[in-house]
């Protein structure tokens, strides 16, 4: 039988166990450059069978909030290959989260103070978070994006690409993932209330997920097979994303993605950071048929669940067979030491929500490893 705890490999990676680290934004990079502080964060997190970076921007028209670190200048790469290197000689392994929020920003974070670019001319009904020049920091409205034009695309898909093969070749990652999830650019694409387009990327399903799978060929390009990831959120509403029948669309994404040798797909279970049965339209998403119609299309890649998950439910989806691998978000923001304590039965460490997002070392690298 399977555990938790058992080896897997999957692509160019090698994992001791079956526990990741999920994607965390934390605010903690001022000018888009990781800090000592982040290097420390995440090696502290290197027994993780996979460490997954927070979300990290693309390009700076690809920047939402305040304080998110970047893979589009040479001292943000430059400051990610210290972590990364950190993070080996602590005998971990990391991939970054591929960032582009789309819509989900404001003016004040986009090159030269222009709107967020978007499918279509949509607002969010979201906020992002800014930091003022005083240094206080507070949530805002995201700005109203303009839709991009169909010339624009290959641009974008370009910068998808450049930042995937910087992550591997000058970052020092061990791979990317894609984040298609929680509203951002390529979910906005996906839906049918952000992506009211009337050309080769918008209506029809086919088209909507037309952008989604050149995204991930051209990251795919970039990083080269085996180090290439997906994250998924099916019904989440964060960031306004809202389809009346999520079940069609992700079904024909799983079918598109079974044939491009991915190393993992990721998926959120229900709503980003809430329940667990959160539904969008009429009937419940069965995520069982979404990994199904993966697999019969052929698709090989590991399958890792998230989403409010503990130790016990993490184990029985291992055992079962319905996941590879489970990821973790608030418990390993609490517990650096999460896979010894899951392992042993520890107790776990609480998180504190008032510093999740930005500040300093208290509540990022002050969490107690077990005794
Ligand atoms: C502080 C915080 C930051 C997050 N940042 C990201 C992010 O950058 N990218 C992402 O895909 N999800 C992000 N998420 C969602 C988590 O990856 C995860 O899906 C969520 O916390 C549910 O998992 P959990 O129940 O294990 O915490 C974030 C969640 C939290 C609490």
């Amino acid at each position: 039988m399977t555990t938790l705890f058992d080896p897997i490999a999957f692509g160019a990676i090698a994992a001791p166990n079956r526990i990741v680290m999920a994607p965390l934004t934390r605010n903690r990079s001022p000018g888009a450059v990781p800090t000592e502080l982040v290097a420390e964060y995440y090696t502290q997190r290197a027994s993780a069978g996979l460490l997954i970076s927070e979300g990290t921007a693309i390009t700076q028209q690809g920047q939402g909030y305040a304080d998110v670190p970047g893979l589009y200048a040479p001292e943000q790469l430059a400051a990610w290959r210290r972590v990364t290197d950190k993070v080996h000689e602590a005998g971990g392994r990391i991939v970054t989260q591929l960032w582009h929020v789309g819509r989900i920003s404001h003016e004040t974070l986009q090159p030269g103070g222009a709107r967020p670019v978007a499918p279509s001319a949509v607002t969010a009904k979201s906020k992002t978070f800014l930091v003022n020049p005083d240094g206080t920091g507070g949530f805002a409205d995201t700005s109203e994006p303009r839709a991009l034009d169909l010339g624009e695309i290959p641009g974008i898909l370009e910068d998808y690409r450049r930042a995937a093969k910087a992550a591997v070749e000058e970052a020092g990652f061990d791979g990317v993932e894609i984040h298609a999830a929680n509203g951002y650019l390529v979910d906005q694409f996906l839906r049918s209330n952000s992506n009211l387009r009337t050309d080769a990327y918008g209506g029809a399903i086919e088209n909507r997920a037309r952008f989604l799978f050149k995204v991930v060929d051209a990251v795919t390009e970039g990083a080269g097979k085996g180090r290439v990831g997906i994250r998924l959120s099916p019904v989440t509403p964060a960031n306004d994303a809202a389809d009346p029948d999520p079940q069609p669309l992700f079904e024909h994404v799983a079918r598109g993605l079974a044939s491009r040798d991915l190393a993992f797909v990721h998926v959120i279970e229900g709503s980003t950071g809430g329940p667990r049965d959160y539904r969008q339209g009429e009937r419940d998403f069965d995520y069982a048929a979404f990994k199904a119609a993966y697999r019969d299309a052929g698709g090989k890649a590991a399958w890792i669940v998230n989403n409010g998950y503990d130790g016990e439910m993490a184990k029985q989806a291992v055992q079962s067979g319905a996941a590879d691998l489970v990821a973790f978000g608030r418990l390993f923001i609490a517990n650096p030491d999460l896979v010894e304590r899951l392992r042993k039965g520890l107790a776990l460490n609480e998180p504190d929500r008032a510093t999740f997002y930005g500040g300093g070392a208290k509540g990022y690298t002050d969490y107690p490893f077990a005794a």
